[in-house]
């Protein structure tokens, strides 16, 4: 095989194993994050909306929008929470790519 042909070949499959071993790290700091972050003993006892049912209908901006701030996309939506009453969500202590994890890792379900 000719060394450019080889490269042609090659550069792909590099590019795809950075890509896919970014994105397993990207789920991964998204999953350790919320279990840090103590998201589920909200989110899965009864004390905040099951994200499982809800999320999906959502794209990645507006779930990593709606872990900074739920009540300013209720706001911006024109909604409430499915079950309103709980008690409201903290602002969440995280840094932009700790969110952003978070939320594909939401979506990745
Ligand atoms: C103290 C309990 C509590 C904790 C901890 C908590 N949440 Fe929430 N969350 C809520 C409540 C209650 C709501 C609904 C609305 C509100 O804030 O008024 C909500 C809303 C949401 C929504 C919007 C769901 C929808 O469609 O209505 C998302 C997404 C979300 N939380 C993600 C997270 C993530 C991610 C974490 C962890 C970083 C987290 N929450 C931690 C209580 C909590």
């Amino acid at each position: 095989m000719n060394s450019k042909l080889k490269l042609v070949i090659l550069l792909p499959i590099a590019v795809f194993a950075l890509w896919a071993s970014y994105h397993v790290y990207e789920l991964d700091l998204g999953k350790r994050s919320f279990a840090r972050l103590g998201c589920a003993s909200c989110h899965f006892s009864g004390g905040g909306p099951n994200l499982s049912t809800i999320l999906p209908q959502y794209d990645l901006h507006t779930v990593e929008d709606f872990i900074r701030d739920p009540e300013d996309v209720y706001r911006r939506l024109g909604r409430k929470p499915l079950n309103p009453g709980f008690a409201i969500m903290h602002k969440v202590k995280a840094s932009d790519h700790e969110v952003r994890a978070m939320a594909e890792y939401l979506k990745s379900w």
